[in-house]
């Protein structure tokens, strides 16, 4: 994914939720929240209407895309629900979006990579449920998922990373200067918090090794290179006991990444798709976030 490289920890938020509609989601709201609230952090926030940013019912996809047999279907986004609130995002001066793109593990064709990669491009403006209201729709960068660590699998990285670099200087239209100084950041470790099984498939692949910033080193959860640090992420997904998860354990952790001086972040008490659940709710999360960082 292309991000900013930035003096301290940030927010890798990969808000896969359902937006709502013309009444926002309550776990986009909270985003919404949480990003307004707390300035001093920049939030990289994933988009993903359908396992990517397809547009046609297909059948290979388990989004929530319904088009276009859906009555209120519009080319970017499936429908006015995903346009009207990425709009909202795109409004805050901190959030910076970026675009889900599957790779399955180095599977996924290169052709049908870069047509998704052109489709986010392809992002601009759209309706939206407020009639006369057109919305901001641009999409800032590519989330690579699913990516493939064979080295034989390099080499197709790298033409697919090149592609999307190309796709989105093409569009010459970022809304800060930074942006272009853009460079590839890595998600070193997607895991659990809580050592108990959790069966969800996807969120912590089995088996894990249950997330605690104090068992990362060099060559597990942390890149060889040192200076690679400030290029690499962490996202941890249920946070909940056992062991304690609180606020207090929250705290520590951030305090502790932040130390570490990593790219980005994310802790949830869910998955992917939730923002609220306690203790790491994106509020809390984000106001410790900050303190951490100050
Ligand atoms: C965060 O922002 C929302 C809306 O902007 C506000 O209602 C809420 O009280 C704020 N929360 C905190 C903890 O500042
Ligand atoms: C990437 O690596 C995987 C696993 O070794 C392999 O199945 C896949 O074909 C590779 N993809 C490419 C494009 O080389
Ligand atoms: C993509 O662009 C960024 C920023 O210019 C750069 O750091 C990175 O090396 C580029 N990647 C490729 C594969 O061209
Ligand atoms: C944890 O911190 C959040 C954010 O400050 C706060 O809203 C919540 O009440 C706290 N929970 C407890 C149990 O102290």
């Amino acid at each position: 994914m292309a991000m900013a490289v930035l003096a301290h920890t940030q927010v890798l938020l990969p808000l896969y939720a359902y937006p709502g509609g013309a009444q926002m989601s309550p776990e986009w709201q909270a985003a919404v929240n949480a990003i307004s609230n707390n300035s001093v952090l920049h939030f990289f926030v994933v988009i993903n209407p359908n396992n990517g940013p397809q547009t046609s019912s297909d059948t290979a996809n388990s989004g929530q895309c319904t088009a276009p047999s859906d009555p209120n279907y519009v080319e970017h986004g499936c429908n006015l629900d995903w346009t009207t609130n990425v709009d909202k995002i795109n409004a805050l001066p901190n959030a910076q979006t970026i675009g889900y793109v599957r790779t399955g593990y180095g599977t996924r064709s290169a052709s049908d990579v870069k047509a998704d990669i052109t489709k986010w491009a392809a992002w601009n403006t759209a309706n939206t449920w407020v009639a006369g209201r057109t919305a901001n729709i641009k999409i800032h960068g590519i989330w690579f998922d699913e990516t493939g660590t064979s080295k034989g699998n390099l080499t197709h990285y790298k033409d697919i990373i090149t592609f999307a670099n190309a796709s989105f200087q093409a569009k010459g239209t970022q809304p800060s200067a930074d942006l272009f100084s853009m460079a590839t950041a890595v998600v070193l470790r997607e895991t659990c918090w809580t050592d108990v099984s959790t069966g969800a498939q996807g969120d912590c692949p089995e088996p894990y090794t249950a997330f605690n910033y104090k068992t990362l080193s060099s060559g597990s959860g942390l890149p060889y290179d040192a200076s690679l640090i400030s290029k690499s992420a962490v996202i941890v997904h249920r946070f909940h006991r056992p062991p304690t998860a609180n606020n207090e354990t929250l705290q520590e952790q951030l305090l502790g990444i932040a130390g570490l001086g990593l790219h980005s972040t994310y802790f949830t008490s869910g998955n992917r798709k939730t923002t609220i659940a306690t203790p790491a709710t994106i509020g809390a999360f984000s106001e410790f976030l900050t303190k951490a960082t100050q």
